[in-house]
């Protein structure tokens, strides 16, 4: 039989033959005594990539959101997120467990403008609301179908955020292919935030790992966080060679994924009665909906399509998340359209 083509996720790509070599060739030392030189240097080159003074590595995108929050705010207070967020939708409640905050989702389509974030800023003068006091963007928006925020409006929300008090986080667990849709440097992108958190498991390709990047202070913070919260690693060069061997090596082609997940959703929109706003195809992740003239719900239409061989996440009931990555072709993307078609119209 052969493999599925497998869309569910830019995470289930597997470490190629080369990135295997550069992690069994990586020299390693124990991290936690910043002794590890492969870290070392993956740290040196995102702070650089990013622009900042510092970076942390930390084993997953979660716990870097998860840190960043209880680095930037305390117990009690209130961030402002977008709708769908990852922080509020897919980590399990991480913000209010690990960091005891609230997270208050606004906007639309992974966006929001400056007068809903104000609007949504509780006043300092009442004892009754919660300190909002921190702002965060995700920057590609996963749920909202991999869209990039435009940078002039990252650039207003935080110039408006800092002036009134508000903390700045970015979500770039695929801020990577933002850079590559826009052809804005990963540090232009990065600039009006505090802390900022890219991922190497993603688009990118490596088995796991993510970075946390800002001022000196704060990820020396971030670094106490970390060790409390049981993420700090050892021989970790083995892992940090797997990103290092990313960024040389998959960055650019990101702009493949993107090219694939278009011809993806244009020959689905094409051929079968979805609801796709070809709008917000605009790096790796496409999310469509199946309208109430669809027999079959997600769910069943998603376990139609395993049975012929391709893989997707149903996101809601009538909701469906295709995405594109290094382990499938343009060749694979068509043929998995086509199988979503005969099943639709079927
Ligand atoms: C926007 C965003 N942030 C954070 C994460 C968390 O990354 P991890 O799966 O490494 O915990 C993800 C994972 O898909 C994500 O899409």
């Amino acid at each position: 039989m052969t493999a599925p083509i497998d869309l569910r996720s830019d995470t289930v790509t597997r470490p190629t033959d080369a990135m295997r070599a550069a992690m069994a060739a990586a020299p390693v030392g124990d991290d936690q005594y910043g002794e590890d030189p492969t870290t070392n240097r993956l740290q040196a080159r995102v702070t650089e990539l990013l622009g900042q003074e510092a970076a942390l590595w930390l084993p997953t995108g979660t716990m870097a959101n998860q840190v960043a929050l209880r680095v930037l705010t305390r117990p009690g207070d209130e961030v402002i997120a977008s709708r769908e967020s990852h922080a509020g939708w897919h980590e399990a409640g991480g913000a209010a467990a690990n960091a005891g905050v609230q997270v208050h989702e606004i906007g639309a389509r992974g966006v929001f403008s400056v007068d809903e974030m104000l609007a949504a800023i509780k006043p300092k003068s009442f004892a009754i609301f919660p300190s909002t006091t921190l702002m965060q963007i995700e920057n590609t928006h996963n749920r909202a179908g991999g869209v990039v925020v435009p940078q002039a409006d990252v650039q207003r929300l935080c110039d408006a955020a800092r002036e009134h008090g508000l903390a700045r986080f970015l979500d770039g667990a695929r801020l990577w292919n933002a850079s590559v849709a826009t052809g804005l440097a990963p540090a232009a992108l990065a600039a009006p935030f505090d802390l900022i958190a890219v991922a190497f498991s993603k688009g990118l390709g490596a088995p796991g790992g993510s970075l946390l990047a800002g001022s000196k202070a704060l990820i020396q913070s971030a670094h106490r966080h970390r060790q409390r919260l049981g993420g700090a690693m050892r021989q970790n060069g083995i892992f940090a060679a797997a990103a290092l061997h990313g960024l040389d090596h998959h960055l650019d082609r990101l702009a493949e994924d993107h090219a694939n997940a278009r011809a993806f959703a244009e020959q689905l929109a094409a051929a079968a009665p979805v609801q796709l706003d070809l709008a917000s195809v605009q790096t790796n992740i496409i999310v469509f909906h199946l309208p109430a003239s669809v027999a079959i719900d997600a769910p069943t239409l998603t376990a139609r399509a395993r049975e012929r061989g391709v893989l997707l996440n149903a996101f809601g009931p009538r909701t469906v998340r295709a995405v594109t990555h290094l382990d499938v072709s343009g060749a694979q993307c068509t043929q998995a359209a086509q199988v979503l078609a005969g099943l639709l119209n079927g």
